[in-house]
């Protein structure tokens, strides 16, 4: 989008674009609307994803932002029903609304807002600039910064302030985060081994992991990302069918803490807020040098699923368990996995010349 020269622009103003559209400049932003939205588009594209699918296309409208789901980046074995799929929209949808913000636009967010339309996961409209959010700055800050590191965790325990904080961030999304005692822990582990071992056998299952660990350009796992060896710990970490090359390094998950994100009800908008708070949790967690690891075979398979409930004693239904800790501080971690190329998720077609 082109910017207007700085004479022409008055803050407040609307103004015609070359096409004859009016584009809508707020009170306290000289930046189009558009420009802002396209923005938040782009860099929503920082989210987490299963397997990095990024399965997610937003639609950049003259006064409005949508989001959509890429069906062709669904995991269409081992996420049939798209579960995944929705929490990974709603992580990018947090982000979105984060970095909008940051820049100190509010929005109104509607939810799977036409049952018509299945594939529309989210909304935003009604923008109105009320100023800069620091806070929200911050967040996206951490964003750029944020990543994925499965090597075990250090010794170092995780601050209970800080636990409480990730909480409170999960928890204001209007999804629950349950930390797991040293009995649930063990009862995890014998159910995210029982998942491995069924994902293991499934040759579909296989393929697709294949798929998404050998692919180039911007999407799915590199394996630089993955560790050379399974860590030795209580709780097995996904099993990628194939050493990457991450060292390990010696240490185990011990002063790891594990927690269920978990709501009341188990429908697709469920999901997508649930992947908003993960995003909130996350991010936050990055803001308290907190690493998270999410683990998702075991809730990808029906029985272990089915055996998280136990955990919460049937009052909630399991989203994701998360590994919380702190990253070994005496080697690099990880580096950033790929994204793919923001043509190719953000469409500002209808607001091309704006
Ligand atoms: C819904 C969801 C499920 C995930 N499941 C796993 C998992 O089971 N094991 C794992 O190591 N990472 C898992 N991840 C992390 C993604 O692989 C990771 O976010 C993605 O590769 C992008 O990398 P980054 O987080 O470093 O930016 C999951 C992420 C999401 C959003």
């Amino acid at each position: 989008m082109e910017r207007q020269p700085g004479p022409g622009r008055r803050p407040g103003a609307a103004r015609w674009a070359r096409d004859g559209k009016v584009v809508r400049m707020s009170q306290e932003t000289d930046r189009p609307l558009p420009t802002a939205l396209a923005e938040a588009a782009a860099t929503a594209g920082h989210a987490p994803s299963v397997h990095n699918t990024q399965p997610w296309r937003w639609r950049v409208l003259p006064d409005a932002l949508e989001l959509r789901v890429a069906r062709d980046r669904q995991l269409a074995a081992t996420d049939p029903e798209g579960r995944l799929l929705a929490i990974s929209c709603g992580t990018a949808l947090h982000h979105a609304r984060v970095a909008l913000t940051a820049e100190g636009w509010r929005a109104a967010v509607a939810r799977m807002p036409d049952a018509g339309d299945p594939e529309l996961v989210a909304r935003l409209t009604s923008l109105t600039h009320v100023g800069a959010d620091p806070e929200a700055m911050r967040l996206v800050q951490c964003m750029q910064v944020r990543h994925t590191d499965r090597r075990p965790v250090s010794d170092e325990p995780v601050p209970t302030d800080a636990l409480s904080e990730i909480t409170k961030a999960v928890t204001a999304e209007g999804v629950q985060l349950q930390l797991l005692d040293r009995d649930q822990v063990l009862e995890l582990a014998a159910a995210a081994s029982h998942a491995a071992a069924i994902e293991s056998e499934d040759p579909q299952l296989r393929e697709e992991l294949t798929y998404w660990t050998s692919r180039a350009g911007g999407a799915g796992l590199p394996p630089d990302v993955l560790p050379e060896s399974a860590p030795e710990t209580t709780v097995p970490g996904r099993d990628f069918g194939r050493p990457g090359t991450l060292p390990v390094g010696p240490g185990h998950d011990r002063a790891a803490d594990y927690a269920l994100l978990y709501g009341d009800e188990d429908e697709p908008v469920d999901w997508l807020r649930a992947g908003e708070a993960l995003s909130a949790g996350w991010l936050t967690a990055t803001r308290l040098g907190v690493s998270v690891v999410p683990l998702s075979g075991v809730v990808e398979v029906p029985g272990t699923r089915q055996a998280l409930r136990g955990l919460l004693a049937g009052m909630g239904h399991p989203y994701l368990v998360l590994r919380l800790g702190i990253a070994d501080p005496a080697h690099a971690g990880p580096p950033r996995t790929p994204r793919l190329a923001v043509e190719q998720v953000v469409d500002t077609s209808a607001v091309r010349g704006s």
